[in-house]
């Protein structure tokens, strides 16, 4: 086109109509060849991309409440149902408030019992929710009626002991409390999360921070108090005795009230202690704790959802 000028005008004309149809010839060429090249690689990537929508699709799977939270919440609600108050009080902890104002002094025995991960030099991951006693009563005057649950800590591992567990402290405290009055309470709130019928043993015991101590059993929920099954002769979850162990209270000891400033003489009151994962384990049929800690969809799956 470019070169017509070369050309004599006369044949201009003529010329320049012969190269407007190659052009067009040419456009129109490459314009089918375009297309036909596109629906090739169309076809070629329909069907090597093939989807199958015979495939299952994939789920979502659906949160569960940890059945620890389940049966902490149940434990709460039974208090909070008798006009108990939710306190809590720090994880890691001072040598005071977990032993020492709980009448277990430097060398006592009994602290042999709460294999203690200490933090730092008197720091220490509470062993039990009791010291929350002890913080609640330092900045507060009775009447007092109070649960503290949380984690506590221990160096221990097995089928039945976990470093991290849970527990459930309570106590109340007013003038005239008596050993009747934890009896009635644990007595109603163990027959709420149990069975309604529920045989409850009060047994003596020690505990450095109450004064008379019991542990509190149930009948067994397997073999109902018989000790033993249709299957074993020792029933495999209370071992053939019929009764399980769920708590460990007592009448506040009048050297605790010393410590945060009341006078034993004027008031008492009732503390109890119980193990979250032991009465989830109970209620569930589940014989091994670390499963509730090893989140495996399976076995959160069977507990009741939202
Ligand atoms: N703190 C105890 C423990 O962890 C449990 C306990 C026993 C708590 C008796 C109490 C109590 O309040 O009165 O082993």
């Amino acid at each position: 086109m470019r070169g017509l000028k070369d050309f004599p005008i006369e044949e201009r004309p003529r010329l320049g109509e012969q190269l407007n149809q190659l052009r067009r010839l040419l456009e129109e060429q490459i314009e089918e060849r375009l297309k036909a090249l596109k629906a090739e690689k169309r076809e070629k990537a329909l069907n090597e991309e093939r989807a199958d929508i015979t495939l299952p699709g994939s789920r979502w799977e659906r949160g569960r409440i940890h059945p620890l939270t389940l049966v902490m919440d149940e434990i709460i609600d039974v208090f909070l149902g008798m006009g108990f108050e939710i306190a809590r009080g720090p994880d890691i902890e001072d040598d005071y408030h977990n032993f020492e104002a709980l009448n277990m002094p430097r060398d006592h025995p009994a602290r042999d019992m709460q294999d203690t991960f200490f933090v730092a030099r008197d720091r220490l991951l509470r062993t039990h929710t009791s010291p929350v006693q002890i913080r609640v009563m330092e900045r507060r005057k009775p009447p007092l009626q109070i649960i503290a649950p949380g984690a506590v800590y221990r160096h221990d591992d097995d089928a039945t002991h976990s470093p991290m567990f849970h527990q459930v402290e309570g106590f109340m405290v007013d003038r005239r409390i008596a050993f009747t009055d934890l009896k009635g309470v644990l007595t109603h709130f163990l027959r709420q999360i149990f069975r309604e019928d529920t045989g409850v043993r009060f047994r003596p015991s020690f505990f450095p921070f109450t004064e008379p101590s019991a542990e509190i059993d149930i009948q067994c929920l397997l073999c109902s108090g018989k000790g033993s099954t249709a299957e074993q002769a020792a029933c495999r979850v209370c071992k053939g005795s019929g009764w399980l162990e769920i708590l460990g209270a007592g009448m506040i000891d009048p050297e605790v009230f010393r410590f945060v400033g009341y006078d034993p003489e004027k008031v008492s009151g009732f503390a109890f202690g119980m193990g979250v994962e032991r009465i989830a384990m109970l209620k569930f049929g589940i014989e091994d704790i670390r499963l509730f800690f090893q989140n495996d969809m399976r076995f959160s799956r069977q507990f009741p959802s939202f």
